[in-house]
């Protein structure tokens, strides 16, 4: 074997089993690409991103109560539109929260006369406030139709709530309001102060800030008229009234007032609920924006719709800060409704909270893999990275921008102040050991004395609580179907409630409690049973037969169709049960207003599920920029 020929051979063969080796990469790389390629063109050819674009699109007026109606649609624009760029910025602008500018006269003041400026702007200037105003209330409560196919419009009305639309289009409409506010006052650095209602460390914080009410005593130096005149409000939340997010609309409308205590563990309570436990992008963010194009194979155009944590958690600032219990605003206008909301400047305020805490969500371990480190992941659909959005910006240009252009502030240029040490009382907040612990004390009582749910029957929740019994399973291979994670123990354990139809007009709020039968109005949420809360404001009403007439009209009738998700695993685990064949009990206690009394809410079932949503769709592309 030592002749040289036959080592020649080796060194060839090597050589040769190396050039193969290189060949096959090669030709593997190049079948890889291919097939990424191939899945890219079959995404795209199925891809059905929202076009949330006022382009090309009818738009008809939407409907308040009482038959009334608001003309939101915007003036089309004078030239044609652009497309979104990233600006270079020297550096980052921080938005600060709004507690901590209160007395500096400088900030509010300037505030002050970029409203002033903005509101004198003429009707048809899209910069106006009426039109700032006017873009929520056009894509949030179906203006506009979502699609055309073959040039023809569906039945679907736009409708940028109740989905994974809803955080990136409100982040892009601060992004333009804020550059026109800046551009009014010719200060290209100015940044909207967020109100920072979950901290419930600093004095005031939770607080309507002060500077969006009369300052009291009155302090001279500031002028903040702009930032309250002709917005309609509760005065009675005023400060100091702390936001509860727990709200309890009898007990308020009663003015019976929590106590700091209670409102603080409530707050915390419901802010890990609605943030932290939310683990998958679909908790958080909310679900795929259904664009089924047969809409005759659903009963509502928004059926299968479902608002993620921060979208539920965000309704209560809504209904806090608007006029309740006054007859005379049927409507809890402005905050209270989606249409009149954006006619209150504190409504681009409490958004700015709402996407700072998006931010932090994006950094929080995800509790659920393995080590429990990593960190929560998008959604990486084409269907949502290729989602479309239109907004006038500083120079009356309409600009194209796409969801995968939103997902991070930083390469938006803003940054909001670092509030982690607020944001680490509720990151780590325990709820209190559940009193009284079912299991120890209700023998007597197990989830076989309760009901379960029928699945497609009418299953009816009415204005007291209910209670069912819930069967369980553990999860399989099936259930990592459609997810990118690979371990069944990185899925997160839940319920979902299907077809929740919900009165359009109706302020719905039920809390839901597992494993805890007796559950009701004065029980402690802060605690291991408590699984989250379901909210939902009036908004506009969408229904197939007002389209063709191009009028949508307020209808006690009409309902929304919405499924409601909570995340059970780590409460489950909190009260001792670790296993999956244990059935539980579900407890469902709504919160309705008095004179909703008689209403009933209906679902079609109410089920175990497990989900890691937040990295479906597939590896390759497109990356995010
Ligand atoms: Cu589009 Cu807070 O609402």
């Amino acid at each position: 074997m030592g002749d040289p020929s036959s080592q020649q051979q080796g060194l060839g063969r090597i050589s040769a089993i190396f050039l193969q080796t290189r060949g096959r990469l090669k030709w593997a790389a190049y079948l890889c690409s291919t097939v990424f390629v191939l899945q890219y063109l079959m995404q795209s050819a199925e891809a059905e991103p929202v076009l949330g674009t006022s382009l090309f699109r009818q738009c008809r007026p939407v409907a308040l109560q009482k038959n009334k109606t608001e003309d939101c649609c915007l003036p089309e624009p004078e030239r044609e539109p652009i497309l979104f760029k990233f600006e270079e910025r020297k550096k980052m602008l921080v938005r600060r929260p709004a507690h901590e500018l209160a007395n500096d006269v400088e900030y509010v003041n300037k505030y002050n006369l970029a409203y002033k400026r903005m509101k004198e702007l003429p009707r048809d200037d899209p910069r106006g406030f009426l039109r700032q105003w006017h873009v929520h209330c056009a894509f949030c409560v179906e203006a506009f139709l979502s699609r055309y196919l073959n040039g023809t419009p569906t039945p679907y009305p736009l409708q940028l709530h109740y989905s994974w639309t809803f955080l990136p289009w409100h982040r892009m409409m601060l992004y333009y309001h804020e550059r026109i506010l800046g551009s009014l006052i010719n200060d290209p650095e100015f940044t909207l102060p967020f109100w920072n209602w979950d901290n419930q460390l600093d004095a005031g914080a939770a607080q309507m800030p002060q500077m969006f009410v009369p300052y009291n005593p009155p302090n001279p130096a500031i002028d903040n008229f702009y930032l309250y005149a002709g917005a309609i409000r509760d005065q009675n939340h005023y400060p100091p009234r702390v936001m509860t997010l727990n709200f309890k609309p009898l007990e308020d409308k009663a003015g019976i007032i929590p106590t700091p205590e209670e409102t603080r563990d409530a707050n915390l309570c419901m802010v890990w609920n609605m943030v932290v436990n939310k683990v998958s992008a679909q908790e958080y963010l909310g679900v795929k924006y259904n664009t089924s194009a047969d809409f005759s194979a659903v009963s509502h155009p928004n059926a299968s719709a479902e608002s993620g944590g921060s979208e539920i958690l965000h309704n209560t600032a809504h209904e806090w800060v608007g006029n309740l219990n006054n007859p005379a605003f049927p409507d809890n206008e402005d905050m209270g409704v989606f249409t009149y909301s954006g006619r209150d400047p504190l409504f681009y305020s409490h958004h700015g909270n709402v996407d700072r805490l998006w931010d932090v969500w994006q950094t929080l371990p995800d509790g659920v893999t393995v080590d429990g480190t990593r960190t929560r992941k998008e959604f990486d659909d084409v269907d949502f990275l290729e989602t479309e959005f239109t907004f006038f910006d500083e120079n009356k240009d309409m600009v194209r921008v796409k969801v995968k252009d939103t997902l991070s502030n930083a390469k938006l240029g803003i940054m909001y102040q670092d509030m982690s040490e607020a944001d680490s009382l509720w990151i780590n907040h325990k709820p209190k050991a559940s009193k009284p612990s079912f299991r120890a004390t209700q023998l007597s009582s197990t989830p076989d004395d309760y009901p379960e749910v029928v699945a497609n029957a009418n299953n009816t929740i009415g204005n007291s609580p209910v209670c069912f019994k819930l069967h369980r399973r553990a999860p399989t291979k099936a259930d990592l179907k459609g997810t990118q994670v690979k371990h069944i123990g990185e899925l997160s354990e839940g319920v979902v409630m299907e077809k929740v139809k919900i009165p359009e007009m109706m302020y719905v709020r039920f809390d839901v409690y597992v494993d805890f039968p007796s559950a009701n109005l004065d029980s402690d949420m802060d605690q291991s049973d408590y699984v989250g809360t379901f909210t939902h404001l009036p908004s506009g009403v969408a229904s197939m037969e007002s389209v063709t007439s191009q009028i949508s009209v307020a209808n006690e009738d009409l309902y929304r169709e919405l499924n409601v998700r909570f995340t059970t695993g780590l409460a489950l685990r909190r009260l001792g049960i670790d296993d999956y064949s244990t059935d539980i009990t579900v407890t469902i206690v709504p919160r309705f207003r008095d004179n909703d009394a008689n209403k009933t809410i209906t679902f079609s079932n109410l089920k175990q599920e497990f989900l890691f949503r937040g990295h479906s769709g597939y590896l390759g592309f497109p990356k995010f920029r």
